[in-house]
């Protein structure tokens, strides 16, 4: 199927995507601030290496890993502004933007993965999308990264073992309720300022899927980690919502077809990549690894599974 994106055929303004040739060629700035050997950097490298395939290089996907083009804190204005045309962010930060996104913060809430992916893939996902029209941007898929870690420079197993600690937080309410409730003092920071703050001793615990404990070297300054698997670290794939109308069709479609099949594999990937990081960081032996026996896990249930009644008060009983 030669794809033919005739001149005229894309109503897109000149400024939001760069005519290169006089094919049409399209190109469209992928922004992320993961490293490239995570979940997020392999699923977005694929997508770019699909998509140019199969329209025959008109159609590219210039892909930013690393917070290079936008970081935290910059990422969600620039994909509004057009700037860039599409973003991966951590759902927890777009809490910024509507506190229905907490959701997806609860702690202890969901069981496994499949219960994420039938929240995400099914009303409740698209009333998600629904939150963030009136900010011109539109989610195209869901991606997972997988179950956060604990991980700290003391052994966390009681409760009590927060207490007072500078934890690193992603940029959402939720997420700051979870460690004031546990004790310690939740500082939301960008991702990329992450490992320089814990070397500083800024902060001395963080919580992420060992993926990217381990691709930003985090657990190199960390001496304990805990998996308590206590929440889930999952993506949106947002494009601004204007940019992504005025595509031609058969872009759109293009695009919509190979993010189908990669979101497929990168859920498998995501699932495998956080297994085998946990086993890299646990044979470089620097890292004292904790399991929680059922009555440890249970008292930190108890202190934190009280944040879905708060959740639920304020954005309501119809979201659950
Ligand atoms: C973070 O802690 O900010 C990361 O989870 C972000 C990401 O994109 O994985």
């Amino acid at each position: 199927l030669v794809l033919a994106f005739l001149a005229g055929g894309c109503q897109t303004p000149a400024r939001d995507f760069e005519q290169v040739s006089s094919q049409e060629k399209v190109i469209l700035k992928f922004s992320h601030v993961v490293g490239d050997n995570t979940p997020k950097g392999r699923a977005a490298r694929r997508w770019a290496q699909l998509v140019q395939e199969r329209s025959r290089g008109r159609v590219e996907i210039q892909v930013f890993p690393n917070s290079t083009l936008y970081k935290d804190g910059e990422e969600l204005a620039a994909v509004q502004k057009g700037y860039v045309q599409i973003i991966a962010p951590a759902t927890s930060k777009l809490t910024e933007f509507s506190p229905v996104w907490q959701l997806l913060d609860l702690p202890f809430y969901y069981e496994d993965i499949d219960a994420v992916h039938r929240l995400l893939d099914g009303p409740v996902g698209e009333k998600l999308k629904q939150s963030l029209f009136a900010r011109n941007l539109l989610v195209l898929a869901y991606w997972d990264n997988g179950f956060k870690v604990m991980a700290a420079n003391r052994p966390l197993v009681k409760v009590s073992d927060f207490r007072d600690l500078n934890f690193r937080i992603m940029n959402s309410p939720m997420l700051a309720k979870q460690f004031r409730r546990l004790g310690a003092n939740p500082v939301a920071m960008a991702f990329s300022d992450v490992y320089s703050a814990l070397e500083k001793g800024q902060v001395e615990g963080s919580e992420n899927p060992p993926s990217n404990l381990y691709s930003k070297k985090f657990y190199q300054l960390q001496k304990y980690i805990t998996l308590s698997n206590h929440g889930y670290v999952g993506y949106a794939v947002v494009v601004n919502k204007s940019q992504w109308e005025a595509l031609d069709q058969k872009i759109r479609q293009l695009l919509l077809d190979t993010l189908q099949e990669v979101t497929i594999w990168e859920r498998q990937e995501a699932f495998k990549q956080n297994l085998e990081d946990l086993e890299r960081i646990r044979r470089a032996q620097g890292t004292k690894i904790i399991e929680l026996t059922p009555e440890q896990r249970k008292e930190w249930q108890r202190i934190l599974m009280p944040l879905r009644e708060e959740l639920a008060q304020e954005i309501g009983e119809d979201w659950f």
